[in-house]
């Protein structure tokens, strides 16, 4: 019974897919959760009330008010009993009111009113999914903090084959299940990430980088937002941008701008991740006009940049929990273990080279992890995703009190 005591507030709109609400509305309570429904009017075309009522055992609402009984559903209460709104399946019709704060029906007033997390599985046709109206919908219901359940592939009631599929019932409630497993242990902390690469001016058209694509970084920042965290993202150009209301991102070009970025609000920070392969060294004179192409050779005098992590690591207070990261080629766990104390990092992730599926550029990776104590673990070959999570759990069994 994996949701005993949670309120999940179950919204069915008109769609061939409302049929399975019913499946998911017996796996749901099967699970311990108590469930109330609320129709769109045309989802009344596609599946009785009756039936979503016998198997949620609880009320199930589709009007403002009963014009027998003449009582009525107030929305902001349904709104604030759940623990989370789950439309499943949620129309087109009704993806795009939600987008656009519509409010003509009970369902689309809830929404509006509800404090609790909203979560939504799309289900449409093939071309529907695919519109750039729809998608542009789903993106701002991202934005607004809401979770969405994508589509899955296969056949649709259209007789075509692709992306539109209601997600199946049995993984709807694993994302039930996991989003209510999930600890919320980083509400109300800040998070400062630098990530991505940094370029270094040579002329107007010309830099010094490197490969970094920040997935990395994206991956953690995500993961932390996931876990409640407010997430200051300093990212330097080209690197992938995360899509999460409450990841703010600082753009940024140069290690200095980087540095400037995240100097300027590391003091209000708890944890401090230096993911940005920041460039060692940056032109020392920076040509106003585009060099042109003389003689056999050039050459370009390099000054050291300022090290942001070392910097700041100087700075850091007994509250604050600093994280390093390594990329090496040779002597791996000895140069890891040298920045780690050198930079006064709390725990440093080391990737090596020599990993195939690791370090820049690959959507794996496959890490050391070292902490100030001493300890260490080492992970498989992952998803970036899956090692932000081993990071942030060795990040969480770290003495410092936050
Ligand atoms: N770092 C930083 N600012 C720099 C250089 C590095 O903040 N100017 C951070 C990186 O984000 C990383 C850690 O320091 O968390 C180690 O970076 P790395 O480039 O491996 O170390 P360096 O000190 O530059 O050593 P080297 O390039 O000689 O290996």
């Amino acid at each position: 019974m994996l949701l005993k005591g949670k309120k999940v507030l179950l919204g069915v709109t008109g769609s061939i897919a409302a049929y399975k609400s019913a499946i998911l509305t017996r796996l749901l309570v099967k699970e311990g959760a108590e469930v109330q429904i609320i129709m769109s009017t045309s989802a009344l075309d596609f599946i009785t009330p009756l039936t979503l009522a016998t198997l949620s055992k609880g009320p199930v609402h589709h009007q403002f008010h009963d014009p027998k009984s003449g009582v009525w559903t107030n929305h902001v209460d349904l709104g604030l009993w759940a623990d989370l709104f789950l439309i499943a399946p949620i129309s087109a019709n009704t993806l795009g009111k939600f987008a656009n704060g519509i409010c003509d029906n009970l369902l689309t007033a809830t929404y509006l009113s509800a404090r609790c997390p909203v979560m939504v599985a799309p289900a449409m046709d093939l071309d529907m999914y695919q519109h750039p109206s729809v998608k542009a919908n789903l993106k701002k219901l991202k934005d607004f903090g809401n979770i969405i359940l994508e589509a899955e592939t296969g056949e649709l009631a259209s007789g075509l084959s692709g992306q539109g599929r209601l997600m199946e019932p049995e993984h709807i409630l694993e994302y039930v299940i996991s989003h209510f497993s999930k600890s919320q242990e980083f509400k109300g902390k800040k998070v400062l990430i630098t990530s991505g690469p940094t370029q270094e001016a040579i002329d107007p058209v010309r830099f010094i980088s490197n490969h970094s694509s920040g997935k990395m970084g994206s991956a953690l920042a995500d993961t932390f937002a996931d876990q409640g965290a407010q997430v200051h993202l300093v990212l330097g150009k080209g690197a992938i941008k995360p899509d999460h209301a409450s990841i703010k991102i600082y753009p940024v070009t140069s290690a200095e701008e980087m540095y400037q970025a995240s100097s300027n609000i590391h003091h209000q920070m708890d944890i401090c991740v230096f993911a940005a392969a920041v460039a060692d060294y940056a032109p020392k004179n920076v040509s106003a006009e585009k060099i042109k192409k003389e003689g056999d050779g050039m050459t370009i005098e390099l000054v050291k940049n300022i090290d942001i992590a070392y910097t700041l690591g100087k700075l850091k207070s007994p509250f604050q929990i600093h994280v390093g990261f390594a990329l090496e080629t040779e002597n791996e766990e000895f140069y890891a273990k040298s920045k780690l104390e050198k930079k006064n990092f709390d725990l440093i992730v080391l990737n090596s080279m020599r990993d195939a599926g690791a370090g820049f550029q690959h959507d794996t990776n496959k890490v050391r992890i070292f902490t100030e104590e001493g300890k260490s673990f080492e992970s498989e070959l992952l998803p970036k995703n899956q090692i932000a999570e081993l990071i942030i759990k060795e990040i969480k069994n770290l003495p410092v009190k936050i």
